[in-house]
């Protein structure tokens, strides 16, 4: 099994260029499924879960050719309407095909994709959206039957939670229906934004992306095209914070800087200097990190839970006791353990952490328990005495891509152990 063998204490200093997003990707690929012809899709980042929805394109008869991070996707003869459960299992997020897939071939068979490490993960709110606009399913043992007794009819779908995959599944199946969708309390994530664009280019009417109502006008048709993903903010904010832990001075480029609206303010809360000149973010750490006073993760616009984990870390090693409170997901806490093993002084009541900085942590042997919490380890790895190894990085390589390399290019020390990103071969 792999694991990334950290030799702490170094300073990092140089520039890295952020990565494709995975989240923005992802349902976009999905995407490619609906609309009809040969879309290229431009910065898709090599990861095992990009690789898992590519896996499932396939299997619903989709003709796929990755060039270098361009990903292209035919989706001409592809008529398949139904995901094996063992695809389902390896991504909790291959969920985001159901609207796709109604769309296309106007019924489904999916099995629920359960819980995952960081929480129970329930999908009520995509079955929801789906019955609003015309889907019956019947739910037998974890087995969805979707089906569309008549057509596919635009609705009002108010959402209770502006849940980031419901929204993008309602989005999915509502630029095909027949009429108008209003979406109220979606989902306001820049990776929205990103979908919409990519559907208004394939002739899709969707209006208000990026706000809490979104207004589609079904399209009988939608046109393949070719379309570049946005930049990881998650992956952008992870580096700045390696930068921020390793006393550094460090520069992501090709970033969206606004994306990173409500993670900024905390760098310099943190007593981080920041500087942004176009895409370029640029970040020195002061001597001795300062506290967060309280930070709570909330849908965009506001503090990512996907940065909970990492810049947890950060609060590890700095002046005071700073106090994190996890709203989104109920298990998100999963790197804590791992984090005291290292020497962090940490308590957590429920959704609420309170960490005490303390001068170092130690290198040590810890497991990464999910995507963000291995990132958060790294980081702990880079900034510790001594050396510290990191396994079931698998989960890690879900959703960074040649994080270690990367880091290494701005002079961190970090061995893999056993190189296997589950990746495809280019034709
Ligand atoms: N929820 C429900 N019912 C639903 C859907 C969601 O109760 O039908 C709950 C979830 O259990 C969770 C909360 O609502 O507690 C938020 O879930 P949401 O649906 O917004 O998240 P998601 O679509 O499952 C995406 C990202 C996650 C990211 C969240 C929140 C993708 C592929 N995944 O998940 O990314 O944490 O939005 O921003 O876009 C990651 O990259 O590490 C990651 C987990």
């Amino acid at each position: 099994m792999a694991s990334l063998v950290i030799n702490g204490g170094r300073r990092l200093s140089g520039s890295i260029v952020a990565q494709g997003s995975k989240n923005s990707a992802l349902p976009i690929l999905a995407a490619t499924y609906l609309v009809n012809g040969k879309s290229v899709i431009h910065n898709c980042p090599r990861l095992s879960d990009v690789e898992s929805t590519l896996k499932i394109l396939e299997n619903l008869g989709c003709r796929i050719e990755r060039r270098g991070n361009d990903l292209v996707v035919d989706s001409t003869s592809a008529f398949g309407y139904e995901i094996p459960e063992n695809l389902m299992r390896e991504m909790r997020s291959s969920v985001i095909f159901l609207g796709a897939i109604l769309g296309k071939t106007k019924k489904a068979v999916i099995s629920t994709p359960g819980g995952c490490e960081i929480g129970l993960r329930p999908i009520d709110l995509h079955l929801f959206a789906m019955r609003k606009l015309g889907v019956e399913i019947n739910e037998e043992h974890g087995r969805l039957e979707c089906s569309i007794p008549k057509k596919l009819k635009g609705a009002k779908i108010t959402l209770t939670f502006p849940s980031v995959g419901a929204t993008e599944n309602a989005i999915l199946a509502a630029s095909v229906a027949e009429g108008t969708t209003t979406i109220i309390n979606a989902a306001r994530e820049p990776e929205i934004s990103d979908l919409c664009d990519f559907l208004n280019k394939c002739g899709a009417k969707i209006s208000g992306a990026g706000e809490s109502i979104i207004i589609i006008e079904g399209v009988k048709k939608l046109e393949a095209t070719e379309h570049a993903v946005i930049c990881d903010r998650i992956v952008a904010s992870t580096y700045l914070f390696a930068g921020a832990v390793t006393g550094g001075d460090i520069s992501v480029k090709n970033t969206v800087p606004a994306h990173l609206g409500a993670v900024l303010p905390v760098l310099e809360e943190a007593g981080c200097e920041i500087s942004i000149r176009c895409s370029e973010i640029r970040l020195k750490a002061p001597t001795k990190l300062h506290r967060i006073d309280k930070l709570i993760t909330q849908p965009y616009p506001g503090f990512p839970t996907d940065a909970q984990a990492p810049i947890m870390t950060l609060a590890t090693i700095a002046e005071g006791t700073s106090v994190i409170v996890e709203n989104i997901f109920e298990s998100r806490f999963k790197h804590v353990p791992e984090l005291l093993r290292m020497g962090a002084k940490i308590r957590t009541e429920g959704r609420v952490a309170v960490i005490d900085g303390v001068e170092r942590l130690y290198g040590a042997s810890v497991v990464s328990p999910d995507l963000r919490g291995g990132s958060a380890l790294v980081l702990a790895g880079l900034c510790a005495n001594g050396v510290t190894e990191v396994s079931e990085i698998k989960h890690i390589d879900r959703g960074y891509e040649n994080f270690e390399t990367n880091l290494c290019m701005i002079n961190a020390d970090i061995v893999r152990t056993e190189k296997d990103y589950g990746n495809r071969k280019e034709k």
